[in-house]
Protein backbone atom coordinates (compact mmCIF):
# COMPACT_ATOMS: atom_id res chain seq x y z
CA UNK A 1 0.00 0.00 0.00
CA UNK A 2 1.01 3.48 -0.94
CA UNK A 3 1.54 5.55 2.57
CA UNK A 4 -0.16 8.39 1.55
CA UNK A 5 2.78 10.93 3.29
CA UNK A 6 5.14 9.33 0.69
CA UNK A 7 2.90 9.89 -1.70
CA UNK A 8 2.26 13.85 -0.49
CA UNK A 9 6.19 13.92 -0.66
CA UNK A 10 6.35 12.70 -4.39
CA UNK A 11 3.81 15.01 -5.24
CA UNK A 12 4.78 17.68 -4.07
CA UNK A 13 8.79 16.89 -5.51
CA UNK A 14 7.47 16.44 -8.87
CA UNK A 15 5.03 19.07 -9.07
CA UNK A 16 7.77 21.71 -7.34
CA UNK A 17 5.19 21.97 -4.46
CA UNK A 18 3.54 24.78 -5.92
CA UNK A 19 0.37 23.36 -7.81
CA UNK A 20 -1.01 20.62 -5.60
CA UNK A 21 -0.37 22.04 -2.49
CA UNK A 22 0.24 25.80 -2.36
CA UNK A 23 2.02 25.93 0.90
CA UNK A 24 5.06 27.71 1.36
CA UNK A 25 7.35 25.25 1.28
CA UNK A 26 8.57 23.94 -2.27
CA UNK A 27 9.64 20.54 -3.17
CA UNK A 28 12.73 22.02 -4.63
CA UNK A 29 13.49 23.09 -0.73
CA UNK A 30 12.56 19.55 0.10
CA UNK A 31 15.74 18.75 -2.02
CA UNK A 32 18.26 20.65 -0.23
CA UNK A 33 17.14 20.50 3.44
CA UNK A 34 18.73 17.98 5.99
CA UNK A 35 16.43 14.59 7.03
CA UNK A 36 14.50 15.85 10.15
CA UNK A 37 13.68 18.86 8.32
CA UNK A 38 12.12 16.65 5.32
CA UNK A 39 10.29 14.44 7.90
CA UNK A 40 8.88 17.73 9.21
CA UNK A 41 8.02 18.74 5.87
CA UNK A 42 6.53 15.34 4.59
CA UNK A 43 4.13 15.59 7.57
CA UNK A 44 2.77 19.46 6.53
CA UNK A 45 1.95 18.36 3.34
CA UNK A 46 0.37 14.78 4.35
CA UNK A 47 -1.68 17.08 6.81
CA UNK A 48 -2.64 19.74 4.22
CA UNK A 49 -3.50 16.86 2.26
CA UNK A 50 -5.41 14.98 4.18
CA UNK A 51 -7.53 18.46 6.34
CA UNK A 52 -10.74 18.08 4.98
CA UNK A 53 -11.04 14.44 5.52
CA UNK A 54 -9.24 14.67 8.89
CA UNK A 55 -11.73 17.48 9.92
CA UNK A 56 -14.57 15.75 9.18
CA UNK A 57 -14.09 12.72 10.35
CA UNK A 58 -12.77 14.22 13.95
CA UNK A 59 -16.14 16.07 13.78
CA UNK A 60 -13.92 20.10 12.80
CA UNK A 61 -16.59 20.21 10.44
CA UNK A 62 -20.40 22.36 10.82
CA UNK A 63 -22.95 22.96 8.32
CA UNK A 64 -24.13 25.84 7.62
CA UNK A 65 -26.67 27.26 9.53
CA UNK A 66 -26.74 30.55 8.10
CA UNK A 67 -27.84 28.81 4.11
CA UNK A 68 -31.47 29.66 3.21
CA UNK A 69 -34.53 28.26 5.22
CA UNK A 70 -35.47 24.89 4.62
CA UNK A 71 -32.56 24.14 3.11
CA UNK A 72 -31.33 21.52 6.15
CA UNK A 73 -34.45 19.64 6.22
CA UNK A 74 -36.13 18.60 3.15
CA UNK A 75 -40.01 19.40 3.25
CA UNK A 76 -42.07 16.02 3.08
CA UNK A 77 -42.01 14.16 -0.46
CA UNK A 78 -39.47 17.07 -1.50
CA UNK A 79 -36.86 16.22 -4.12
CA UNK A 80 -33.46 17.60 -3.91
CA UNK A 81 -31.14 18.66 -6.18
CA UNK A 82 -27.38 17.85 -5.04
CA UNK A 83 -26.88 21.26 -5.72
CA UNK A 84 -29.61 22.39 -2.81
CA UNK A 85 -27.37 20.22 -0.15
CA UNK A 86 -26.62 22.43 3.17
CA UNK A 87 -23.08 23.49 2.79
CA UNK A 88 -20.52 22.16 5.24
CA UNK A 89 -17.76 24.75 6.69
CA UNK A 90 -14.54 23.19 6.95
CA UNK A 91 -12.40 25.58 9.20
CA UNK A 92 -9.65 26.95 6.66
CA UNK A 93 -5.80 26.00 7.87
CA UNK A 94 -2.25 27.39 6.32
CA UNK A 95 0.84 24.53 7.25
CA UNK A 96 4.13 26.54 8.21
CA UNK A 97 7.23 24.32 8.85
CA UNK A 98 9.23 25.22 12.28
CA UNK A 99 12.22 23.67 13.75
CA UNK A 100 10.20 21.54 15.75
CA UNK A 101 7.21 20.28 13.78
CA UNK A 102 4.35 22.05 12.23
CA UNK A 103 2.51 25.25 12.99
CA UNK A 104 -0.65 25.38 11.98
CA UNK A 105 -3.18 28.52 11.78
CA UNK A 106 -6.55 26.93 11.76
CA UNK A 107 -9.36 30.12 10.67
CA UNK A 108 -12.32 29.64 13.62
CA UNK A 109 -15.78 28.78 11.94
CA UNK A 110 -18.82 29.06 13.72
CA UNK A 111 -18.86 27.53 16.71
CA UNK A 112 -15.44 25.48 15.68
CA UNK A 113 -13.07 27.48 17.71
CA UNK A 114 -10.59 26.75 20.71
CA UNK A 115 -12.64 24.52 23.01
CA UNK A 116 -13.43 22.20 19.98
CA UNK A 117 -9.56 22.29 18.96
CA UNK A 118 -8.45 21.85 22.62
CA UNK A 119 -10.92 19.05 22.91
CA UNK A 120 -9.78 17.30 19.66
CA UNK A 121 -5.83 17.89 20.02
CA UNK A 122 -5.42 13.97 20.80
CA UNK A 123 -7.64 12.88 17.79
CA UNK A 124 -5.41 15.64 15.74
CA UNK A 125 -2.22 13.52 17.27
CA UNK A 126 -3.12 10.46 16.44
CA UNK A 127 -5.03 11.00 12.84
CA UNK A 128 -1.49 13.09 12.17
CA UNK A 129 0.47 10.54 13.76
CA UNK A 130 2.30 13.16 15.95
CA UNK A 131 3.16 12.38 19.75
CA UNK A 132 1.59 15.74 20.44
CA UNK A 133 -0.50 18.57 19.30
CA UNK A 134 -0.66 22.05 21.23
CA UNK A 135 -3.89 24.31 20.69
CA UNK A 136 -3.63 28.04 21.88
CA UNK A 137 -5.45 31.33 20.64
CA UNK A 138 -3.16 33.08 18.49
CA UNK A 139 -5.87 36.19 17.73
CA UNK A 140 -9.27 36.59 17.35
CA UNK A 141 -10.89 34.22 14.41
CA UNK A 142 -7.41 32.29 14.43
CA UNK A 143 -6.41 29.51 16.76
CA UNK A 144 -3.21 28.17 16.88
CA UNK A 145 -1.71 24.62 16.89
CA UNK A 146 1.31 22.99 16.75
CA UNK A 147 2.19 19.64 16.03
CA UNK A 148 5.56 18.56 17.52
CA UNK A 149 7.31 15.82 15.60
CA UNK A 150 9.88 15.91 18.33
CA UNK A 151 9.24 17.26 22.06
CA UNK A 152 11.79 20.38 22.17
CA UNK A 153 11.93 19.78 26.05
CA UNK A 154 13.79 16.46 25.66
CA UNK A 155 17.13 18.31 24.19
CA UNK A 156 19.32 19.11 26.85
CA UNK A 157 20.93 22.46 27.25
CA UNK A 158 23.99 23.86 28.92
CA UNK A 159 24.23 26.66 30.50
CA UNK A 160 27.85 29.02 30.06
CA UNK A 161 28.74 31.89 32.13
CA UNK A 162 28.61 35.50 30.56
CA UNK A 163 31.02 37.86 32.37
CA UNK A 164 30.62 40.74 30.21
CA UNK A 165 26.90 40.19 31.02
CA UNK A 166 25.09 42.66 33.85
CA UNK A 167 23.64 40.47 36.52
CA UNK A 168 20.01 41.34 36.90
CA UNK A 169 19.44 40.56 40.56
CA UNK A 170 14.97 41.24 39.74
CA UNK A 171 14.77 38.57 37.57
CA UNK A 172 15.59 34.76 37.61
CA UNK A 173 15.79 33.26 33.85
CA UNK A 174 15.11 29.37 34.33
CA UNK A 175 15.29 28.26 30.71
CA UNK A 176 13.42 28.10 27.92
CA UNK A 177 9.76 26.77 27.02
CA UNK A 178 8.76 24.24 24.48
CA UNK A 179 8.45 27.02 21.44
CA UNK A 180 12.41 27.97 22.63
CA UNK A 181 11.11 31.27 24.10
CA UNK A 182 13.66 32.47 27.23
CA UNK A 183 11.36 31.99 30.65
CA UNK A 184 11.80 34.66 33.49
CA UNK A 185 10.65 34.09 36.78
CA UNK A 186 10.49 36.92 39.47
CA UNK A 187 13.31 36.85 42.23
CA UNK A 188 12.77 40.95 43.30
CA UNK A 189 10.54 40.92 45.98
CA UNK A 190 10.74 37.31 46.70
CA UNK A 191 12.02 35.82 49.66
CA UNK A 192 10.97 31.93 49.67
CA UNK A 193 11.20 29.36 46.53
CA UNK A 194 10.37 26.03 46.67
CA UNK A 195 12.30 23.04 44.86
CA UNK A 196 10.68 19.72 44.68
CA UNK A 197 11.59 16.80 42.45
CA UNK A 198 12.64 13.15 42.48
CA UNK A 199 15.87 12.48 43.08
CA UNK A 200 18.50 12.95 40.12
CA UNK A 201 16.05 14.75 37.99
CA UNK A 202 18.48 18.39 38.56
CA UNK A 203 17.18 20.52 41.73
CA UNK A 204 21.20 20.83 42.53
CA UNK A 205 22.17 21.28 38.59
CA UNK A 206 19.42 24.13 39.17
CA UNK A 207 20.46 25.82 41.77
CA UNK A 208 24.20 25.24 40.54
CA UNK A 209 22.93 27.49 37.53
CA UNK A 210 21.28 30.23 39.85
CA UNK A 211 24.57 30.36 41.90
CA UNK A 212 26.68 31.01 38.25
CA UNK A 213 24.05 33.90 37.41
CA UNK A 214 24.21 35.64 40.43
CA UNK A 215 28.10 34.88 42.23
CA UNK A 216 29.63 37.55 39.47
CA UNK A 217 27.66 40.18 41.66
CA UNK A 218 29.18 42.04 44.46
CA UNK A 219 25.19 42.62 45.44
CA UNK A 220 24.57 39.32 46.22
CA UNK A 221 26.03 37.09 49.02
CA UNK A 222 25.62 33.59 49.41
CA UNK A 223 24.75 30.80 52.60
CA UNK A 224 25.10 27.41 51.51
CA UNK A 225 23.28 24.83 53.55
CA UNK A 226 23.62 20.98 51.55
CA UNK A 227 22.03 19.07 54.31
CA UNK A 228 22.70 15.63 51.68
CA UNK A 229 26.29 16.30 53.37
CA UNK A 230 28.17 15.00 50.04
CA UNK A 231 30.49 16.84 47.90
CA UNK A 232 28.00 18.41 45.40
CA UNK A 233 28.62 22.06 47.38
CA UNK A 234 32.84 21.92 48.02
CA UNK A 235 34.00 23.89 45.54
CA UNK A 236 31.26 26.66 45.97
CA UNK A 237 32.07 27.18 49.58
CA UNK A 238 34.64 29.80 48.71
CA UNK A 239 32.01 32.21 47.63
CA UNK A 240 29.52 31.38 50.38
CA UNK A 241 29.21 34.11 53.62
CA UNK A 242 28.35 31.06 55.65
CA UNK A 243 28.31 27.44 54.54
CA UNK A 244 27.39 24.23 56.46
CA UNK A 245 27.10 20.37 55.12
CA UNK A 246 24.09 18.32 57.35
CA UNK A 247 25.37 19.19 60.61
CA UNK A 248 22.62 19.94 62.71
CA UNK A 249 24.20 22.29 65.14
CA UNK A 250 26.45 23.98 62.79
CA UNK A 251 23.04 24.66 60.48
CA UNK A 252 21.19 26.29 63.68
CA UNK A 253 24.80 28.05 64.02
CA UNK A 254 24.89 29.55 60.57
CA UNK A 255 20.94 30.14 60.50
CA UNK A 256 21.08 32.01 63.83
CA UNK A 257 23.48 34.49 61.59
CA UNK A 258 21.18 34.74 59.35
CA UNK A 259 18.03 35.65 61.50
CA UNK A 260 20.05 38.16 63.52
CA UNK A 261 20.90 39.84 59.89
CA UNK A 262 17.13 40.31 59.25
CA UNK A 263 16.30 41.59 62.65
CA UNK A 264 18.96 44.02 62.46
CA UNK A 265 17.91 44.47 58.85
CA UNK A 266 14.15 45.36 59.73
CA UNK A 267 15.36 47.83 62.55
CA UNK A 268 17.51 49.81 60.39
CA UNK A 269 16.20 49.64 56.60
CA UNK A 270 14.31 52.78 57.22
CA UNK A 271 17.26 54.58 58.64
CA UNK A 272 20.00 53.46 56.49
CA UNK A 273 18.32 53.15 53.11
CA UNK A 274 15.69 55.91 53.24
CA UNK A 275 13.30 52.81 52.49
CA UNK A 276 11.10 50.10 53.88
CA UNK A 277 11.59 48.10 51.33
CA UNK A 278 15.06 46.87 49.61
CA UNK A 279 13.63 46.38 46.41
CA UNK A 280 12.55 49.65 45.25
CA UNK A 281 16.02 50.50 45.40
CA UNK A 282 17.46 47.09 44.21
CA UNK A 283 20.23 45.56 46.57
CA UNK A 284 23.50 46.75 46.24
CA UNK A 285 27.28 45.88 47.65
CA UNK A 286 26.10 48.16 50.72
CA UNK A 287 22.72 46.52 51.44
CA UNK A 288 23.54 42.60 49.22
CA UNK A 289 21.07 40.10 48.56
CA UNK A 290 21.62 37.05 50.59
CA UNK A 291 20.53 34.37 48.90
CA UNK A 292 20.14 31.25 51.16
CA UNK A 293 20.01 27.72 50.05
CA UNK A 294 18.90 24.64 52.00
CA UNK A 295 19.43 21.71 49.47
CA UNK A 296 17.79 18.44 50.73
CA UNK A 297 15.51 20.87 53.32
CA UNK A 298 13.69 18.19 54.24
CA UNK A 299 16.94 16.92 57.09
CA UNK A 300 16.26 19.52 58.75
CA UNK A 301 12.33 19.57 59.51
CA UNK A 302 11.62 15.88 60.59
CA UNK A 303 11.49 15.55 64.60
CA UNK A 304 12.77 12.52 65.94
CA UNK A 305 9.67 12.04 68.79
CA UNK A 306 12.69 10.35 70.51
CA UNK A 307 15.55 12.69 70.69
CA UNK A 308 14.78 15.73 72.75
CA UNK A 309 18.02 17.37 72.37
CA UNK A 310 17.68 17.35 68.84
CA UNK A 311 13.87 18.02 68.17
CA UNK A 312 14.76 21.12 69.81
CA UNK A 313 17.21 22.12 67.34
CA UNK A 314 15.42 20.97 64.74
CA UNK A 315 12.62 23.25 66.02
CA UNK A 316 14.35 26.51 66.19
CA UNK A 317 15.93 25.66 63.06
CA UNK A 318 12.17 25.25 61.64
CA UNK A 319 10.79 28.37 62.82
CA UNK A 320 13.96 30.64 61.84
CA UNK A 321 13.19 29.19 58.45
CA UNK A 322 9.72 29.57 58.75
CA UNK A 323 10.68 33.57 59.51
CA UNK A 324 12.99 34.34 57.07
CA UNK A 325 10.45 33.29 54.51
CA UNK A 326 7.87 35.21 56.24
CA UNK A 327 9.72 38.29 56.58
CA UNK A 328 12.92 38.31 55.12
CA UNK A 329 11.34 39.93 51.63
CA UNK A 330 11.55 43.65 52.63
CA UNK A 331 15.36 43.19 53.70
CA UNK A 332 16.66 41.39 50.72
CA UNK A 333 16.81 37.65 51.80
CA UNK A 334 15.27 34.67 49.81
CA UNK A 335 15.70 31.20 51.14
CA UNK A 336 15.37 28.55 48.71
CA UNK A 337 14.62 25.06 49.69
CA UNK A 338 15.30 22.26 47.52
CA UNK A 339 13.76 18.52 48.34
CA UNK A 340 13.59 15.34 46.66
CA UNK A 341 11.26 14.32 49.49
CA UNK A 342 7.45 13.80 48.03
CA UNK A 343 5.47 13.88 51.08
CA UNK A 344 3.36 16.65 52.15
CA UNK A 345 5.42 17.15 55.48
CA UNK A 346 8.42 17.09 53.94
CA UNK A 347 8.59 21.36 54.43
CA UNK A 348 6.57 22.11 56.96
CA UNK A 349 3.01 23.44 55.53
CA UNK A 350 3.80 26.86 57.26
CA UNK A 351 6.79 27.67 55.85
CA UNK A 352 5.66 26.27 51.73
CA UNK A 353 2.53 28.44 51.84
CA UNK A 354 4.49 31.54 52.27
CA UNK A 355 6.77 30.87 49.31
CA UNK A 356 6.23 32.71 46.56
CA UNK A 357 7.95 30.50 43.93
CA UNK A 358 7.59 27.08 43.05
CA UNK A 359 9.59 24.57 40.67
CA UNK A 360 8.86 21.09 40.50
CA UNK A 361 11.00 18.76 38.11
CA UNK A 362 9.66 15.47 38.15
CA UNK A 363 7.19 13.85 40.10
CA UNK A 364 6.12 9.99 41.08
CA UNK A 365 2.36 11.04 42.15
CA UNK A 366 0.16 13.25 41.94
CA UNK A 367 0.45 14.15 45.83
CA UNK A 368 3.94 14.95 45.64
CA UNK A 369 3.12 17.30 42.46
CA UNK A 370 0.60 18.99 44.79
CA UNK A 371 2.46 18.97 47.87
CA UNK A 372 5.24 20.74 45.31
CA UNK A 373 2.86 23.61 43.66
CA UNK A 374 -0.40 23.57 44.75
CA UNK A 375 -3.77 21.99 44.23
CA UNK A 376 -4.31 23.73 40.96
CA UNK A 377 -1.75 21.69 38.64
CA UNK A 378 -4.68 18.99 38.86
CA UNK A 379 -6.18 21.10 36.19
CA UNK A 380 -3.39 21.48 33.99
CA UNK A 381 -2.28 17.66 32.73
CA UNK A 382 0.17 19.11 30.17
CA UNK A 383 2.41 20.66 32.92
CA UNK A 384 2.00 17.83 35.17
CA UNK A 385 5.10 16.56 36.70
CA UNK A 386 3.96 12.71 36.86
CA UNK A 387 4.32 13.24 32.75
CA UNK A 388 8.57 14.07 33.48
CA UNK A 389 9.19 11.25 35.14
CA UNK A 390 11.03 9.61 31.45
CA UNK A 391 14.83 10.21 31.75
CA UNK A 392 14.22 12.60 28.53
CA UNK A 393 12.97 14.91 30.78
CA UNK A 394 15.54 15.14 33.59
CA UNK A 395 16.27 19.13 33.68
CA UNK A 396 12.54 19.77 33.27
CA UNK A 397 10.36 21.66 35.58
CA UNK A 398 7.37 22.91 35.82
CA UNK A 399 6.49 26.21 37.21
CA UNK A 400 3.96 29.24 37.16
CA UNK A 401 5.44 32.16 35.32
CA UNK A 402 3.58 35.46 36.05
CA UNK A 403 1.46 36.80 33.15
CA UNK A 404 1.41 33.20 31.63
CA UNK A 405 -1.86 30.93 32.52
CA UNK A 406 -1.45 27.88 34.11
CA UNK A 407 1.96 26.27 34.39
CA UNK A 408 4.46 26.29 32.39
CA UNK A 409 7.37 23.38 31.63
CA UNK A 410 10.62 24.65 31.04
CA UNK A 411 14.11 23.05 30.20
CA UNK A 412 16.20 24.33 32.44
CA UNK A 413 19.81 24.37 31.20
CA UNK A 414 22.69 22.01 33.08
CA UNK A 415 25.31 22.99 34.59
CA UNK A 416 28.53 21.44 34.61
CA UNK A 417 30.43 21.11 38.06
CA UNK A 418 33.85 22.38 36.79
CA UNK A 419 31.83 25.31 35.32
CA UNK A 420 30.52 26.14 38.41
CA UNK A 421 33.60 25.48 41.05
CA UNK A 422 35.92 27.81 38.66
CA UNK A 423 32.89 30.97 39.20
CA UNK A 424 33.57 30.09 42.65
CA UNK A 425 36.99 30.74 42.82
CA UNK A 426 37.13 33.33 40.37
CA UNK A 427 34.65 35.34 42.77
CA UNK A 428 35.62 34.46 45.96
CA UNK A 429 36.70 38.34 46.75
CA UNK A 430 33.52 39.17 46.21
CA UNK A 431 32.34 37.63 49.51
CA UNK A 432 31.48 39.86 52.53
CA UNK A 433 29.94 39.61 55.60
CA UNK A 434 26.41 41.58 55.62
CA UNK A 435 25.76 41.07 59.21
CA UNK A 436 29.09 43.10 60.27
CA UNK A 437 27.85 45.62 57.41
CA UNK A 438 24.30 46.36 59.06
CA UNK A 439 26.13 46.09 62.45
CA UNK A 440 28.07 48.93 61.53
CA UNK A 441 26.13 50.98 59.35
CA UNK A 442 23.39 50.65 62.58
CA UNK A 443 26.15 51.19 65.03
CA UNK A 444 27.09 54.69 62.97
CA UNK A 445 23.72 55.60 62.82
CA UNK A 446 23.28 55.39 67.03
CA UNK A 447 26.95 57.09 67.15
CA UNK A 448 25.26 59.89 65.05
CA UNK A 449 22.14 60.07 67.45
CA UNK A 450 23.96 60.15 70.63
CA UNK A 451 26.43 63.02 68.61
CA UNK A 452 23.30 64.49 68.25
CA UNK A 453 21.68 64.12 71.92
CA UNK A 454 25.32 65.55 73.51
N1 LIG B 1 19.32 20.60 33.41
C1 LIG B 1 19.85 19.42 33.14
N2 LIG B 1 19.98 18.99 31.89
C2 LIG B 1 20.52 17.78 31.63
N3 LIG B 1 20.96 16.92 32.57
C3 LIG B 1 20.87 17.28 33.83
C4 LIG B 1 20.32 18.55 34.20
N4 LIG B 1 20.35 18.66 35.53
C5 LIG B 1 20.88 17.52 35.98
N5 LIG B 1 21.21 16.69 34.97
C6 LIG B 1 21.83 15.36 35.10
O1 LIG B 1 21.20 14.70 36.17
C7 LIG B 1 22.15 14.40 37.19
C8 LIG B 1 21.53 14.64 38.55
O2 LIG B 1 21.26 16.00 38.71
P1 LIG B 1 21.16 16.69 40.12
O3 LIG B 1 22.27 16.25 41.01
O4 LIG B 1 20.99 18.13 39.88
O5 LIG B 1 19.81 16.04 40.65
P2 LIG B 1 19.07 16.26 42.03
O6 LIG B 1 17.64 16.47 41.70
O7 LIG B 1 19.76 17.29 42.84
O8 LIG B 1 19.22 14.83 42.70
P3 LIG B 1 19.27 14.47 44.26
O9 LIG B 1 17.87 14.65 44.77
O10 LIG B 1 19.71 13.07 44.27
O11 LIG B 1 20.25 15.42 44.90
C9 LIG B 1 23.33 15.32 36.91
O12 LIG B 1 24.53 14.75 37.31
C10 LIG B 1 23.29 15.46 35.42
O13 LIG B 1 23.93 14.37 34.81
MG1 LIG C 1 20.71 17.27 44.68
Amino acid sequence: MVNPEHLAAVMAVATGGAVALPYSVTGLRYLTVDADRRAVMRRGWFIRATWRRTAARIGLVQTDHAAKVGADIPLAGELRRSSDKPRVLIPRIAVRVEAWGLRIDVRTVGRIGLGELQAASSYLADAWRVPQVRVEQDRPGVVRLRALLRDPLTVPTRYEPDASAPVDLASWPVGRDADGQEVTIRSSGVSGVVLAGLAGFGKTSFLNTRFCQLAPSPAVQFVLIDGKGGPDYDDLFARAWLYSKDDLDQVHAVLSKVHRLMLLRQGGIASVLGVKNVWHLGPSEAWPLVVVVVDEAHTFFNETKTDKARDKVTGEITRMVEELVRKGRNVGIQTILATQKATGDAIPTRIRDNCQAAVSFAQRTSEASVAALGADIAEYPEAHPRRLQHPDYIGVASMVVEGRPGFTLVRTPRTEDDTAARLAADTAHLVSDPLALIEYQTRGLHAVEDDTAA
